[in-house]
């Protein structure tokens, strides 16, 4: 926050009280208490709302950033907000084939380590182009694993580890977040999941937040994320989005993990899905909607971002 604007808080006395409380979720990691199974409206979940939006920025950023190749400064209205204008980039990858984008990022206000993994341009090709045959996760094992997204990510990850494993070191009170939209959002989760097996004492610092995520796995592994990462994942979903419903469940056992935030409607009042352990799609949550019923706009209206003119240029379904 600028010293210009902060002083315009100071000016106005309840002004001071609003954003003290606040502060307490948006600058600074906190967790959001939320209740599985509970329903909230939008105007009772500000706090969630606003860590919603500024974790789908960093997504937008990294999505953008990586289409436009001229850098940070040029990630257009993802970087326009304060949440992420002051981040320092510690890493970036482009990779061809298999094809991955994103971005590590130090966030001193925030305090927070942020793992961005770019989204696809193109949701079809997560049921066409991309391999949905599920590969091992841990060798030896039935446990499978969308193929296409376990490629991308292995693909970069010792890269990723050696810097996280310095800035954990380097920052070690910071929290580690792993986040991304679409495509990036499983590429977050599977990633954050690898790290927490990899990098000794990490765990306890590791958030995820995923936005429009499609099923990642099969129902072992979905069962095995949540017992790691299950209580500090966030899976957010956006009322009818069809790629959370994809790939779909018939093929190969797939499933999605915990904990599915479901944003209901325009407003972005919420429902909590329940958190079991086991393989679980709460069917009162983004599953009761028919997949005829679904909609691309969806996915592209998480609280209104990725905003219109990334959404109109770099989206296409
Ligand atoms: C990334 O972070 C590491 C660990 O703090 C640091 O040594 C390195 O210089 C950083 N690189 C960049 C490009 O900021
Ligand atoms: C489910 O939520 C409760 C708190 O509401 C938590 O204690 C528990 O660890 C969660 N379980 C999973 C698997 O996330
Ligand atoms: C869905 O909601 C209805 C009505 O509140 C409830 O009776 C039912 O148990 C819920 N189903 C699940 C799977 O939670």
């Amino acid at each position: 926050m600028s010293l210009q604007r902060f002083g315009a808080i100071l000016k106005a006395g309840l002004t001071v009280v609003y954003s003290a409380m606040l502060a307490v979720a948006v600058y600074g990691y906190t967790d959001i208490e939320l209740i599985p199974g509970k329903h909230y409206r939008a105007q009772d979940v500000q706090p969630l709302h606003a860590v919603i939006r500024k974790y789908m920025r960093y997504s937008t950023a990294a999505t953008s950033f990586v289409d436009l190749h001229k850098g940070w400064a040029s990630c257009g209205l993802a970087c326009i907000s304060p949440d992420v204008q002051d981040v320092v980039l510690n890493l970036t990858w482009h990779i061809d084939a298999p094809l991955s984008d994103g971005l590590i990022a130090v966030h001193p206000r925030d305090k927070e380590i942020v793992v961005a993994w770019a989204g696809t341009h193109r949701y079809r090709a997560l049921i066409t182009d991309m391999s949905v045959l599920t590969l091992p996760y841990i060798p030896g094992t039935t446990m499978g694993v969308h193929g296409g997204f376990l490629e991308s990510v292995r693909g970069v990850e010792d890269r990723v580890r050696a810097h996280l494993r310095k800035l954990a070191q380097d920052y070690p009170d910071y929290t580690v977040v792993f986040t991304g939209h679409s495509k990036g959002g499983a590429e977050a989760a599977l990633n954050a999941l690898d790290v927490a097996r990899s990098i000794g004492g990490i765990k306890p610092r590791i958030r995820v937040w995923t936005f429009g995520e499609p099923r990642l796995g099969d129902s072992e592994f979905a069962e095995f994320y949540n017992r790691q990462l299950g209580p500090v994942t966030y899976r957010v979903t956006s009322m009818a989005d069809p790629v959370v419903a994809m790939p779909p469940m018939f093929l190969f056992n797939y499933c999605h993990h915990s904990l599915e935030i479901w944003l209901k409607n325009d407003q972005g009042d919420v429902y909590v899905a329940q958190n079991r352990t086991e393989c679980f799609e709460d069917s009162n949550a983004s599953s009761s909607i028919d997949f005829y019923d679904r909609s691309v706009k969806w996915h592209k209206n998480y609280l209104g971002l990725p905003p219109p003119d990334h959404a109109a240029a770099l989206f296409s379904w």
